[in-house]
């Protein structure tokens, strides 16, 4: 506990100064930075390679700093009330005397917010006077960060520090649902569709139109090991690393369970772990056993998707 708070404090330390810190949350890492600041903001962005027009997600502890900077409506305050903290974000409107830099909304008058449920995440935002701008913590369109030593993998020491919160609970990022107009799901995540159709009381699509909303994080090759990917194989190639989420009798050593038992959300846990230590492994093409397409297992399947986009 006095580790963690000395480490929160370091933190502190070198974001209020404008520096980029990579910080656990329940979904995925996220590389932060003081969204009010645009040399702050800058940094994100240079150190992910990230084109400049993908906006960023913004980090609140609570609603009352919230309000400084977006338009509450109705939908808002009925799922904020029911999923947060938690692994959902929305996006809202943007006050006009907002203080969020225009580098994190790319001068959009809309703007993607979230409150994180990681406990340590939580304590550091607490302790700021502004909200952190913080895409996950990997260089772009390659694999989400699940722990710290993943971020070290992504980032090497280009990094000032790295707050450590152990392995992310969840591994997938969070679901996002555009609010400003009719509700509408951007990206599937961590919460699935049709809890959040159910409290609004209605019909959730998702908009993966590409044409539609030219977000690269919504596009199509993203969260990619940048090795081929083949999906619902029953059979492997003797040579490729094959996912499974089922028990075999028989295994090989290019075998990869992300669970044992169709559990999805050990699945998602498990599976950008697994893809780093594919890669690390040097395999040059992947196949996955097929995963059913109901909750968490939209949401895995859409990661796989698109990470086997070339
Ligand atoms: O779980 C998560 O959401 C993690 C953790 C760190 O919070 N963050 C994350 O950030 O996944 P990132 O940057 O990798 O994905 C943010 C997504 C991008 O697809 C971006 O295009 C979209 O949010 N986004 C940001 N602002 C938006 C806006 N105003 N309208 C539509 N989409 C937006
Ligand atoms: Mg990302």
């Amino acid at each position: 506990m006095n580790n963690n708070l000395s480490n929160i404090k370091k933190s502190k330390f070198f974001l209020d100064k404008g520096h980029c810190v990579a910080i656990p949350t329940e979904t995925v890492y996220g590389l932060a930075a003081n969204a009010y600041s645009d040399n702050a903001v800058k940094k994100i962005y240079k150190l992910k390679k990230r084109p400049k027009n993908n906006p960023s997600i913004v980090h609140y502890s609570n609603l009352k700093k919230l309000k400084n900077d977006c338009e509450l409506n109705k939908n808002f305050l009925i799922l904020y009330k029911k999923f947060c903290p938690g692994p959902i974000t929305f996006i809202l409107k943007l006050k006009k005397n907002s203080k969020i830099s225009n580098y994190v909304t790319n001068n959009k008058n809309t703007v993607a917010i979230r409150f994180p449920k990681h406990k340590v995440a939580r304590d550091l935002l607490k302790k700021l006077n502004y909200p952190l701008a913080a895409p996950s913590a990997n260089i772009s369109t390659k694999i989400s960060a699940v722990s710290p030593e993943d971020v070290k993998d992504e980032f090497g020491e280009k990094i000032k520090f790295v707050l450590n919160g152990g392995r992310s609970r969840i591994g997938l990022e969070s679901t996002i649902i555009n609010l400003v107009s009719k509700p509408e799901i951007l990206r599937l995540g961590g919460i699935e569709i049709n809890r959040l159709s159910k409290v609004l009381g209605l019909k959730l699509k998702f908009n993966n139109s590409v044409k539609k909303f030219t977000y690269p994080g919504q596009g199509k090759i993203h969260y990619s090991p940048h090795i081929p990917i083949r999906l619902n194989i029953r059979n492997p190639k003797k040579d490729e690393a094959f996912i499974l989420i089922k028990k075999r009798k028989k295994i090989d050593k290019n075998f990869f369970y992300i669970t044992k038992n169709k559990n999805l959300k050990e699945a998602g846990k498990n599976l950008y772990k697994t893809l780093r230590s594919i890669k690390r492994k040097k395999y040059k093409s992947i196949s996955v056993e097929k995963i059913p397409n109901k909750g968490l297992g939209l949401t895995i399947n859409d990661r796989l998707k698109r990470a086997s986009n070339k």
